[in-house]
């Protein structure tokens, strides 16, 4: 079964421990932080105080999204925060392969994600190293975008070298996922659907876990 990793970018701010505590008990898989530099994206979330502030009230494996520059001076404050899962982006790395065992080496799990102009081969050589692979469906920056459907040739690629070479990285996207494309985001591959509008803005917030989940 496919796991949904709410977006807590589109949660409110000014209440995101309830926030974070409402989704757990609802049955979300994992929670989901965007982290947005300005330089990177056009567009400021939060840093790794807000991780760690939020690390104190929830035990939900927490997946670090970093869309930042630079990402390397920052990936011990995030570990510090407590993050499970660090994800950096392919094209903000110069060096991945440096950056894949700079998370590695706190023992973290690690992640790439790929723009939706970035072809999944830049991975070839670092594939067989990650845990998971984050295909972005929208251009990242912003919540609420509609999802790309060209991703899923992105996906399928994916899913046919993890089964061609035995890899076990997951798949998860982000950005417009929701109900509407589960079943064919889940039937392509993927493994995790990072939502952010569709779970925090949907007035049946268990109704939309449970969906997009496919309970
Ligand atoms: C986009 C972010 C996403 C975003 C998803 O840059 O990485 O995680 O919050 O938002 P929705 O689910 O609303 O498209
Ligand atoms: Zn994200």
């Amino acid at each position: 079964m496919v796991k949904v990793a709410p977006s807590i970018l589109a949660a409110d701010f000014s209440k995101l421990a309830e926030e974070v505590i409402e989704v757990e008990k609802l049955g979300a898989d994992w929670l989901h932080l965007d982290i947005m530099d300005g330089h990177f994206v056009p567009n400021i979330s939060f840093g790794a105080g807000v991780v760690k502030s939020l690390r104190e009230h929830s035990q939900l494996f927490f997946d670090v999204h970093l869309m930042i520059e630079n990402p390397d001076q920052y990936i011990p404050d995030f570990v510090n925060a407590g993050a499970d899962l660090i994800v950096v982006h392919a094209e903000a790395c110069c060096h991945l392969d440096r950056t894949i065992d700079l998370v590695k080496d706190f023992g973290l799990k690690v992640g790439v994600a790929l723009n939706p102009h970035t072809p999944p081969e830049v991975l070839k050589f670092v594939i067989h190293k990650l845990d998971l692979v984050l295909v972005m469906t929208v251009n990242p920056g912003f919540g609420g975008q509609k999802f790309n459907p060209v991703m899923l040739r992105k996906i399928k690629k994916l899913n046919e070298w993890r089964e061609n070479y035995g890899l076990g990285f997951l798949i998860e996207i982000d950005g417009g996922g929701g109900v509407e494309n589960a079943r064919e985001l889940e039937a392509a591959g993927v493994d995790v659907i990072v939502a952010g509008t569709a779970v925090f803005g949907a007035l049946d917030r268990a109704a939309a876990i449970a969906a997009i989940k496919g309970e």
